[in-house]
């Protein structure tokens, strides 16, 4: 039996980097200096040139990126805030989590993102914002939401925790709406070794009330004029991110030289129709932090590729509107078919850059073996 083919494989990424991670780490720990400062500062300017946005704050998380961002636009009890029902938790739980109620949405099914016409028909008078999430590292259709929500006076915070250097017309995510929120979990495309997120924005004033914001509002010391939270990020994770950004855009090419042969692979082993492959909206740059095909059977497939060693996961099983927490909020159940299709037949596939074309062939090999 042949080894096995992790989901994703961070000793690949980690191995070549060791010796500059150590002595990124060994500066933190040198200087003692373990919370935001100079490395944070550092990390912050190099992203906001990468991304091409004015501001860029590092933050605790992903999730504290949407909760900081939530706050900041001032979003909380009596105000919706329209959520696609597909995507990770953090998404619909950063709005309960600021007394907001999430307002959920079907997806398109060929993007599995938000489903603008739905979008438009789900704003209420108590809408306050819209949360489009960039899943699997492809960007929502940001050009049709921006002009609704500024037809309709809304705000709009990307969840672009999937989708770093992801971009709709040359221009990348984060950078469309009032905020944008990444997140630095080991998994994404640029990762930490611990938990970490980014919030961006091109507005000198919201950029102002998320600095407060991650450290309690205050501002000096002890002066506390709003009411914020813990959500600074470690001297060590900056350091450590710092030393991941510059190979950053090789790594994403990487993951789309691999998403193309993965295409040419699939068609040569005649799987395009047992298998729907990843859908690319054109115009955009898709960054791949996940491949995810759908297939019929997808649990028994799923456990046939488990036996041959091949690494996958689903990303996500269970819709918003079905989730047990948020039954109060009253979505009917059958509301949104295609979000519900998705969550039963998506599997996604090994993608890291660092994947060779051996490994590639046993995923496409097994896939062809579970369809006869
Ligand atoms: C779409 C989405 N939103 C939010 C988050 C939250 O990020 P974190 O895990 O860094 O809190 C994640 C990451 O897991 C995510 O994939």
């Amino acid at each position: 039996m042949s080894a096995p083919v992790p989901l994703l494989d961070l000793q690949a990424q980690y191995r070549p980097l060791r010796e500059a991670l150590l002595e990124a780490v060994t500066r933190v720990c040198d200087s003692q200096r373990c919370i935001l400062g100079d490395e944070v500062v550092a990390l912050e300017r190099e992203l906001a040139a990468w991304l091409g946005v004015a501001h860029a704050l590092g933050v605790s998380s992903g999730t504290d990126a949407l909760i900081a961002a939530l706050m900041a636009i001032e979003v909380g009890a009596g105000d919706e805030v329209i959520v696609p029902t597909f995507s990770f938790f953090a998404t619909a739980g950063s709005v309960v989590r600021v007394g907001a109620r999430p307002v959920f949405v079907d997806i398109d099914p060929r993007t599995y993102n938000l489903d603008i016409d739905a979008v438009a028909r789900a704003i209420t008078p108590r809408t306050r914002a819209i949360m489009p999430v960039h899943l699997y590292g492809q960007p929502a259709d940001m050009a049709a939401l921006m002009a609704l929500a500024e037809r309709h006076g809304l705000a709009v915070i990307e969840d672009a925790a999937q989708a770093i250097g992801a971009r709709e017309g040359g221009r990348a995510v984060g950078g469309f709406g009032a905020v944008g929120c990444f997140s630095f979990y080991p998994t994404k495309n640029l990762g930490a070794f611990g938990d970490g997120g980014l919030v961006t924005t091109n507005d000198p004033r919201l950029a102002d009330r998320l600095r407060l914001l991650r450290d309690h509002g205050q501002h000096p010391k002890y002066h506390h004029a709003i009411v914020g939270g813990n959500f600074r990020l470690d001297a060590i994770q900056g350091a450590v991110l710092r030393v991941k950004l510059p190979h950053l855009a090789a790594w994403t090419e990487g993951r789309r030289r691999n998403a193309a042969r993965y295409r040419a692979l699939f068609t040569e082993a005649g799987l395009d129709a047992a298998v729907t492959l990843p859908y690319e909206r054109p115009g955009v740059h898709h960054i791949y932090n996940q491949f995810v095909v759908e297939v019929p059977d997808r649990d028994r497939v799923r456990a046939l590729l488990t036996e041959r060693g091949i690494g996958t996961e689903i990303y996500y099983p269970v819709p918003f509107h079905r989730q047990a927490c948020f039954a109060s909020l009253g979505h009917p159940l059958d509301a949104f078919p295609h979000a519900d299709r998705a969550a039963g037949r998506v599997l996604a596939l090994p993608i890291f850059a660092e994947l060779t074309d051996d490994q590639q062939e046993r995923v496409v090999d097994a896939l062809a073996r579970a369809f006869g």
